[in-house]
This record gives structure tokens, sequence and C-alpha cells, in this order.
């Protein structure tokens, strides 16, 4: 705490937990986006913010991305309780990222770190309308979706609208779409606009905006100065309880405030 007072970083959580109405918020030092030194700070910052919110029984549902595979990586088993009774999943199919940063891997990387079990969702994160219908009545798939959609904690990453879209190779409508409809931050599927509203979203089997909302604790983890603006949208999408940050996003969220 008094390091944090130096920096002013307890400053920027304050700022930002009371102007988003947050349950908690987590700033660690420096530029996650220029060395991968603060990269994995903020992965550990986020491991021990998630361990903080599991009970021991829980569901919790992860996204994919560098951010989340970091949280992985330094996810380490809790002394004082058990989460062997406690499950992981993806958020949403995830077939579609490399492997490393899949949800897929995310979900059962963290379940082996910390003795849980995990199920996984085994379809492309983007869905033709198609293999949307069959797959959702597909009895194994609809089991691990329901196990999904009453996930307790949320557990996500943050990105740029527009990266987002590149590294999913949107086409180029859907991309002119994104733009004109001004999404700026993608999200468990979905794309906000500045003021939090969904512009967008792709169809994919896993969590729906209701889950989201009824979920108890949702822990979004992002860093860099570039993603400043989208964790700003989703902030204004209003479900997040704990967020985690470097201080290069949280001066720059706090502009946005
Ligand atoms: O694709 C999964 C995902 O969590 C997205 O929802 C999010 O926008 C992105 O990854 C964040 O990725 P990274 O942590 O690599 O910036």
């Amino acid at each position: 705490p008094v390091v944090k007072e130096i920096f002013g970083l307890a400053n920027l959580e304050e700022t930002i937990r009371e102007a988003y109405g947050l349950r908690k918020v987590v700033v660690v030092a420096g530029d996650s986006e220029a060395s991968p030194l603060t990269k994995r700070e903020l992965g550990r910052a986020g491991a021990k913010a998630l361990l903080q919110a599991m009970r021991g029984d829980d569901v919790v549902a992860v996204t994919g991305g560098t951010t989340l595979a970091e949280v992985a990586e330094q996810l380490t088993p809790p002394s004082n309780t058990s989460l062997k009774q406690s499950w992981f999943v993806p958020a949403r199919g995830g077939l579609g990222e490399s492997l490393e940063i899949q949800a897929n891997t995310i979900a059962s990387g963290m379940a082996k770190r910390v003795g849980a079990g995990y199920r996984l969702l085994h379809v492309p994160d983007l869905l033709g309308r198609d293999a949307y219908d069959s797959l959702v009545h597909d009895p194994n798939i609809h089991d691990i979706v329901d196990m999904i959609r009453q996930a307790r904690i949320i557990v996500h990453g943050i990105g740029d609208a527009m990266e987002m879209a590149r590294r999913r190779k949107l086409e180029q409508p859907v991309i002119d779409e994104l733009q004109r409809d001004g999404a700026l931050a993608e999200s468990f599927g979905y794309y906000f606009n500045k003021d939090g509203v969904v512009v967008h979203r792709m169809l994919t089997l896993g969590l729906r905006l209701e889950d989201i909302m009824k979920a108890e604790t949702v822990v979004g983890i992002a860093g860099g100065k570039a993603k400043a603006r989208a964790i700003h949208a989703v902030l204004k999408f209003g479900q997040e309880d704990i967020l985690v940050v470097d201080e290069a996003a949280a001066v720059e969220i706090v502009k946005e405030i």
C-alpha cells in the first residue's frame, strides 16, 4: 500500500471505483503493452482477484486472449480453500483464435493449476446460422452451454473493437458496419459503443447478455494505453464488479470519466 501511494495507484483505483460504481479496482504499476513484466503483474493481480472472489463451489466462465492466458499462467492453488468442487468453463466456443489463447485452453489450464474441474466447448467462435441452429440442439453441447450460462463468476478480457475485428478476420462489410455504429470495445463476443451500448454481437454459443447480467461477480482484466477507450466503454455497459488494469490504461480511463 505504501508503494501504491507513492505512485498514486491507490488514488487511481479509488477514482475509477467510485466513478463506475465498482466493487473493487486493482491498478498495477507500468504499461503492459510495452513491458512483458507488467503484463505478468497484470496476470498475477487478475489471478489474485479471481481467487479472492471464489467460494470453492463455483462455476467460473473465462474468455480467451493473451491477458487471460497470463492470468492462467499466474494462478496458484489457494492455501486455505480447496477448489475441487469448482468448475472452469470457456465463456464461448473458442475455436478461431490460436490455440494458446483460446478460452478452452485457458479454462483447462486454470482448472489444472488449482485442482478444479473443467468442461470444454468444442465449437467455432463464429457460427453461421445453420451451424448454430443444429449445434444448439446437440445434447452434449446443450449440457455444457447450460453450465456456462449458470456461471457465478465471469473473468474476461477487453479488446479494442477494430483490433479484435482484424484478429478475428471479420469480413469488410462487417467491419464497415462496426465502424459506422461506433464500436469501440469488444468483450464476451459483443461490441460496445462509447456509451456501453451493444452495437453488434457475434453468433456464438455460450454466454448471453442476460447471463452476464445475472452473474454474481464479473471480473474484467485488461491493460495498455490503447485499450483505455475500450475499457471505458465496457465499464459504461455497467455489469462489471471487479476491474484489474495497468497504470497506463488507468491514467487514460480517468480522463474519460
Ligand atoms: O477473444 C477473446 C477476448 O477475451 C476478447 O473478448 C477480448 O476482446 C480479447 O480476447 C482481449 O485479448 P488480449 O487480452 O489479447 O488483448
